[in-house]
């Protein structure tokens, strides 16, 4: 039997494909060339999109068919690579995770805004240089610390230790926490919530021998302490990651010293 036949798409104005079903969108998208500016600036792009289009998309679209310069960051565009975070419609999302049927005006034309992430240096469009932030993942030894000799099989651990850090082993690094935290914007000394989630990760971790030393370091001036729980962090996880319950389990355990 015969294929049904699908329709071809047509080709939309701006010269992206308009696939059967597809509506019009303006994607208002913060452009920044540091070749050529001084300030960034806005940029609409009215374009074609599916529903069940994610936003990453439609960047794609604009950057293939509109304008090659357009720079952003993205690799896996399922979730897992962390690389696509920034700013839509105001909110730090994953640009792969955020399908335009749930940005769809109820009435009228739909206007989708993205921005690259706050408090990072700017490189260009939606480039953001994520140094900082590595930075301060590095400075919390984000790896397993154990002394003695090393141990002839694996190191045991029971279901109710490895649950005790299960919820801070899902991050993915994307910075949507630390970006979103206001402490964070006013001084980019602060640790953030993504580097405190990774310690909770290590410190909690019954294996792992290096707590104090990961309690030390976050009970600087820039650690825990300058977290002010306006819960944007746990908002923004696209992982769905308490960051603020881990962020209070890290300041009870300084306040006790009991892991
Ligand atoms: S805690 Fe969540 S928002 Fe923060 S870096 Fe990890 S995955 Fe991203
Ligand atoms: S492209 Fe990998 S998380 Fe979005």
């Amino acid at each position: 039997m015969a294929a049904p036949a699908t329709a071809e798409p047509t080709t939309h104005p701006s010269g992206v494909p308009a696939p059967e079903g597809s509506v019009d969108v303006t994607v208002k998208i913060q452009r920044f060339n540091p070749e050529q500016d001084s300030e960034p600036h806005w940029e609409s792009y009215d374009i074609p999109a599916l529903p069940t289009d994610r936003v990453l998309n439609l960047l794609i679209n604009i950057k293939s068919y509109i304008d090659g310069s357009l720079a952003f960051r993205r690799s896996c565009a399922h979730g897992i690579c962390g690389s696509d975070a920034m700013q839509i419609n105001g909110v730090n999302r994953l640009a792969c995770k955020v399908l335009v049927k749930d940005l769809l005006a109820k009435k009228g034309k739909t206007t989708i805004t993205v921005a690259p992430l706050k408090g990072l240096p700017l490189l260009k469009d939606l480039y953001v240089d994520m140094e900082p932030f590595f930075e301060a993942y590095r400075s919390i030894k984000p790896y397993l610390i154990a002394y003695g000799n090393e141990p002839t099989r694996e190191r045991i651990q029971s279901p109710a230790d490895r649950e005790r850090f299960d919820d801070t082993t899902k991050c993915i690094l994307c910075a949507a926490c630390t970006t979103s935290c206001p402490v964070y914007w006013a001084d980019g000394t602060y640790f953030g919530p993504a580097a405190i989630v990774n310690a909770h990760r290590f410190i909690f971790d019954s294996r792992d021998e290096g707590a104090e030393e990961r309690l030390d370091i976050l009970n600087d001036a820039e650690g825990v302490w300058r977290c002010r729980t306006t819960f944007n962090c746990t908002d923004a996880c696209p992982r769905g990651i308490e960051v603020t319950k881990a962020i209070q389990e890290v300041k009870r355990a300084l306040l006790f010293r009991r892991v």
